[in-house]
């Protein structure tokens, strides 16, 4: 075996990874950056690393890298090649929130495939991917990485993910991963989306109930999908850094779950643990890292992942055996990945995968089709009639970027290519149509260094006032003289994402002073918007008659915007999380426990509307459904037994359009106090009008069962549930089920 011939040295080599910036991008610091570049070849090379994470190397690069590593090293041990392919790698698809309000797991299953199969024909074969933190507090700005508030959403899209990154349909973590797949990672393990706050790193407290029931279902979820990697998180959780948390990489992922896979931290997370005042130096972060858990350190070449853990190999500290156990799961995911028989580019799956290319920006597209929310269309200006617009204009900062259709968490190396909402307008309307475009304001000063993608422009408002405001004045007059306007406003991709919170959830920059100008003129106006966490839209909610969430769409975005509002597609995206009002409101979820007086549950604040501008589940279409007839298999059942619930769905309107029809149910006492309601099912169904279809689901005791603080443990309690079947979590459709004991 590999391990025997190692030395104590190139065993714990394989516990590194760092990342690999290019030397250009280096070159291209801002003056006075200068960080050393550490010369990344010399230790791969040598064997000094397992693994590189790539930032904004090529592929040729990357090949490149993995020759020397196999060629040059003692013992020819491959790499692992890391990188961030949360949307796409070269065809970007709509950012995961967006991919999740599609609620399609089939399209989202494959569109990760298709990230999968591009990044290993770009030398990537491992991906820092699904993140699968719920997410509760949108000024948190990873709200947009994930899958929203929901853990039975987010487990349901975190089980596709993985299938979709590895391929097959894994059930355990052995199963090999081909040439057109990559090894994936759940991250970050656990919580990190309850930072206090928003504010991104804070700390989190939270009980084990919330841990088990609602934070932990997503991280399950992907482990029985056979996920090879799991990322440990940044932050402190209830008191001790997620990175040095043995409760949560032992007891839990290990003994609990039997989670055989590697665990990697978070870049610099195990040495953070000394900046965080929990471990006392690089030595007493390396050490408690690994024997918490973590197999393989994660950080800057200059700042020696695991540089001190030699120091610790002794008798009562780390053994040889824990160090062999760790390196092993390290070489099981290379050998899993084939990197042994072939750690090199595949040819032929490179040039099948290039052929492929049009597939891939056809599923683009039809993923940000079907990720769109239509939120309001009140008097049925959408779909648009052609016929009845010949001036259009196009105005806000996001109408015509590039960047900005394609979002956040992308390189240099994810080439730049995406259709803009002004492209695919100005494509759809063709001849019919003058389609004009002009910013109005801007929201985000962009900076124009090459360094772009890793700066993190803080919101620098307006242009230079004069500027502004004659840009302010050339878009009301091109408003003014248009018969239809779109306005396209959101947040930046540098506004969100990771080190991207916000104390506000408006719309930054001078766009609510546009918002308002354009509507004073009582044009038809739409909002389109491009953003990653629900916004301050309430008074565009009040004054404009329709408003479509969008997210960053991906390369094809323009194009699925411009059919989706010209009824060339028929929107029937679902929001994944609770919209509020203001962000006053915050946290506010769908699947809080009742207060005692839930009467009043939207009369919660002196000063404000409390209940939610959208709820969870929310999204309209062009056409009209109906659900009836919910009837469940049995009215009683034991504990531990199922239930069968099935309703009807028609198409009631005139246009073949999809709809999600959710389940929620609510258990009305037991050994705990329950939320009330909680989404247990879901389907999209696609019907042509008049179309009628019966949908199933199953009720298990795994799904009516849940941890309870007051039993310390896992229960199915004894009660009567309501069932309820519906457009959105405020479903009407209605039955009711006791369970006997
Ligand atoms: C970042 C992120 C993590 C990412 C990693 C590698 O800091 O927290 O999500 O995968 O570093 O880029």
């Amino acid at each position: 075996m590999l391990i025997s011939q190692m030395t104590l040295a190139e065993k714990i080599q394989q516990l590194r990874q760092v990342f690999k910036i290019s030397k250009e991008v280096r070159e291209a610091l801002p003056p006075g950056d200068n960080s050393p570049i550490p010369d990344i070849d010399s230790l791969v090379a040598t064997g000094a690393v397992g693994s590189v994470i790539l930032v904004t190397d090529t592929t040729a690069e990357a090949d490149r890298i993995q020759h020397v590593a196999v060629e040059s090293s003692r013992l020819h041990v491959p790499l692992l090649i890391g990188a961030d392919v949360l949307h796409g790698f070269d065809t970007i698809f709509p950012v995961p929130i967006g991919l999740a309000a599609s609620w399609d797991l089939s399209l989202v299953q494959h569109a990760q495939a298709v990230a999968a199969s591009e990044a290993r024909a770009g030398g990537v074969n491992w991906t820092f991917a699904p993140m699968v933190d719920i997410a509760r507090d949108p000024r948190w700005g990873r709200i947009v990485e994930g899958a929203g508030e929901d853990p039975y959403l987010g487990a349901s899209m975190a089980r596709v993910q993985v299938r979709g990154f590895q391929g097959g349909q894994a059930v355990d973590g052995d199963q090999r991963i081909d040439v057109n797949h990559v090894l994936a990672s759940l991250k970050h393990f656990a919580g990190y989306g309850a930072s206090e706050g928003g504010r991104d790193y804070d700390s989190v407290n939270l009980s084990e109930e919330a841990l088990r029931n609602t934070i932990l279902p997503p991280f399950l979820a992907g482990v029985r999908a056979g996920v090879g990697t799991v990322m440990s998180g940044y932050m402190v959780l209830n008191g001790v850094p997620a990175s040095g948390n043995r409760w949560l990489l032992q007891d839990v992922l290990r003994a609990e779950w039997g989670f055989r896979g590697l665990v990697v931290s978070d870049n610099g997370a195990v040495g953070n643990m000394v900046a965080q005042g929990f471990a006392r130096d690089d030595a007493d972060a390396d050490l408690r890292g690994f024997m918490a858990g973590v197999d393989m350190a994660m950080g800057p070449a200059d700042r020696s992942p695991y540089g001190t853990l030699a120091g610790s190999i002794r008798p009562g500290w780390v053994s040889n055996d824990d160090v062999n156990a760790a390196v092993s799961r390290v070489l099981q995911a290379k050998l899993r990945l084939g990197l042994f028989e072939h750690p090199y580019i595949d040819e032929t799956q490179a040039k099948r995968d290039l052929a492929a290319r049009p597939e891939h920006r056809a599923l683009a597209l039809r993923a940000a089709e079907e990720s769109a929310v239509l939120l309001k269309n009140a008097g049925g200006i959408l779909p648009l009639r052609p016929a009845a617009y010949r001036r259009v204009a196009v105005i806000g900062p996001f109408g015509d970027s590039r960047q900005n259709t394609r979002g956040p968490w992308l390189f240099p190396r994810n080439n730049g290519e995406a259709v803009t909402v002004f492209e695919g307008l100005r494509n759809t309307f063709g001849s019919r149509a003058r389609v004009r475009f002009l910013p109005g304001v801007q929201a985000l000063r962009i900076p124009a260094s090459p360094f772009e993608f890793l700066s993190k422009a803080k919101s620098a408002g307006l242009w230079d006032a004069a500027r502004a405001r004659q840009e302010m004045r050339d878009a009301l007059a091109l408003a003014r003289e248009s018969d239809l306007v779109v306005l396209v406003l959101g947040e930046d991709r540098y506004m969100i994402g990771e080190f991207a919170s916000r104390s506000s959830l408006d719309l930054p920059g001078g766009q609510q002073k546009l918002l308002e100008q354009v509507a004073s003129l009582h044009k038809p106006t739409v909002l389109v918007l491009l953003n990653g966490r629900p916004l301050n839209i309430a008074w565009a909610n009040e004054h404009l008659p329709a408003i479509l969430e969008a997210w960053y769409p991906g390369c094809e975005g323009g194009n699925a915007i411009a059919n989706l509002l010209l009824g060339v597609a028929v929107p029937a995206g679902k929001l994944p999380f609770t919209w509020p009002r203001d962000v006053g409101q915050v946290p506010m979820y769908y699947d809080h426990t009742l207060p005692q007086d839930p009467i009043n549950v939207s009369a919660r604040y002196w000063d404000a509307n409390s209940s939610a501008l959208f709820p969870f589940g929310h999204g309209l279409s062009y056409s009209t459904f109906d659900m009836t007839n919910l009837r469940l298999s049995a009215s009683r059942i034991n504990e531990g037994g199922s239930v069968d619930v099935s309703a009807d769905v028609e198409n009631t309107g005139n246009l073949a359009a999809d709809e999600v029809v959710q389940l929620y149910i609510h258990q009305r006492y037991g050994s705990a106090a329950r939320p009330v309601r909680e989404l247990k099912g879901f389907q999209r169904i696609a019907l042509i009008p008049h179309e009628k279809t019966t949908v199933h689901f199953r009720l298990d005791a795994q799904a009516l069962r849940y941890w309870s603080a007051a039993a310390h443990g896992w229960v199915n309690d004894a009660s009567t549930f309501d069932i309820w079947i519906g457009p959105d979590s405020n479903a009407s459709l209605h039955a009711e089920l006791t369970v006997e004991t």
